[in-house]
């Protein structure tokens, strides 16, 4: 089966922005073809029956977006989201691939887990998943998890997602033996004695509600101390949900230095601040917490810059029981694969940034961090989105696909988003 993807501007930042044909055979890219070779008296008949034409007039074309921060809950909460579902929803809002966090019960420290969640992922037949395997056994934070054979099993990366590694010799052994492994160290940056039972950003607003506050410092301290580790070791460090000024400030200088780190930040870190949690809602919680304003500023002016390499979501879905409690008792997290694309877009709307900058940050920088490649280019894997930049619609929690809703953004007006995607030259996702 052949598919042609007529008249949209391709877009692969650094290769290509202009309007073409792609041709997809299989699971593989067949041609990049002007548009006129592909017109009905050109080199790719749109007649002969076994190829598929989409009209693409209008639309966006990018390497298939890849989100490297998402919970998909399974083994063990699938009350929450199972991988299926998760992956219909990261389909559903552009996404071709994911990296799954491994703090699922049990946890993701083994082969045997790694080997069942992507098998899953197989009959999901949905976005592909890149799981993460556990830094520590039970991400615990005492001993080394089953790294190496993890990775033989298809781990791409390692983390204890959820938790800090609070204790700094594991961590410099980790990144040690992870940098003779070629594999990133993923970083969830949070000194446990300093968030000491807070739920919320550590300021005025957290004053005003009564809520205890978590200072940027419980970021920061641990993001200087890898950076650190990472410079000692020379092992890749990425640093998850990057939140505050503090630690763009310091991997700003890391990256100056030449030390070997990336970072990601979260749609919700550049779109809402501390002042914005009303009311005790808790879809306004999360870990690390909304910041201040000047934060917000200093997030934006990251993914400017280049500090901040990636976009990706920490989607993470709660059920309502786990959601509907006092604010200190709520769970922390809110789902973000159906929302993320078009909250990212709001940067290039307002000018933050261009295309081609959100694309390398929603698509490429993702791939790379990972070890891995995402072109549009003859003879690769057919993993594209097609991409509406100019749909104006709202953000409506009661049509995701992922089985939970904790949103902080439902009724938000957006503009643009996913309408189609493929996955080896499959559609996984067509907007209806
Ligand atoms: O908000 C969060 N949710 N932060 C985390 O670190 C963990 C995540 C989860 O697993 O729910
Ligand atoms: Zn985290
Ligand atoms: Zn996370």
């Amino acid at each position: 089966m052949r598919i042609l993807i007529k008249g949209a501007r391709v877009l692969d930042p650094g290769s290509v922005d202009e309007k073409k044909d792609v041709l997809i055979d299989g699971e593989q890219i067949a041609a990049i073809l002007d548009p006129s070779d592909a017109s009905p008296s050109g080199a790719v008949p749109e007649d002969t029956g076994d190829v598929q034409v989409i009209d693409a007039a209008g639309l966006v074309l990018v390497p298939g977006l890849m989100d490297i921060h998402v919970h998909l809950r399974e083994p063990g909460h699938e009350y929450k989201e199972t991988i299926a579902t998760g992956l219909a929803a990261a389909a559903r809002g552009g996404f071709t691939a994911v990296c799954a966090m491994p703090n699922t019960v049990p946890v993701n420290d083994n082969s045997q887990v790694t080997t069942f969640i992507l098998e899953k992922a197989r009959q999901a037949n949905k976005a592909k998943v890149y799981p993460a395997g556990a830094i520590s056994k039970g991400s615990a934070g005492t001993n080394l998890a089953e790294i190496r054979d993890m990775q033989q099993a298809g781990i791409k990366a390692v983390t204890d997602d959820g938790l800090p590694v609070a204790n700094a010799q594991l961590m410099r052994r980790a990144l040690e033996y992870c940098n003779g492994l070629a594999m990133p160290v993923f970083v969830h940056a949070e000194d446990i004695a300093l968030v000491n039972g807070g739920a919320m950003n550590e300021g005025p607003a957290a004053t005003f509600w009564g809520i205890k506050g978590i200072p940027s410092a419980a970021e920061a301290v641990m993001v200087a101390r890898d950076i650190l580790l990472s410079q000692l070791t020379g092992a890749h460090v990425h640093f998850c949900h990057i939140s505050c000024k503090e630690s763009i400030d310091l991997i700003r200088w890391a990256k100056q230095q030449g030390i070997r780190v990336t970072c990601e930040t979260a749609p919700h870190y550049f779109t809402l601040i501390d002042e914005d949690v009303k009311d005790y809602d808790t879809h306004f919680k999360m870990n690390p917490p909304l910041r201040s304003e000047e934060d917000r500023q200093a997030v934006i002016q990251g993914l400017v810059d280049g500090t901040i390499d990636a976009i990706a979501s920490d989607h993470a879905p709660h059920s309502k029981e786990e959601k509907d409690l006092e604010f200190d008792q709520a769970a922390f997290g809110i789902v973000g694969l159906e929302t993320s694309l078009s909250l990212s877009l709001k940067l290039v709307h307002d000018g933050f940034l261009t295309l081609e900058d959100l694309v390398r940050k929603m698509a490429k920088n993702p791939a790379r961090i990972l070890g891995m490649n995402n072109d549009i280019i003859s003879g690769s894997r057919a993993d594209l989105t097609l991409i509406d930049l100019e749909k104006k619609h709202t953000i409506d929690p009661g049509r995701f696909v992922s089985k939970s809703q904790n949103t902080p953004f439902g009724g938000m007006a957006v503009q643009g988003r996913a309408v189609t995607t493929m996955v080896d030259g499959k559609i996984v996702f067509q907007h209806p």
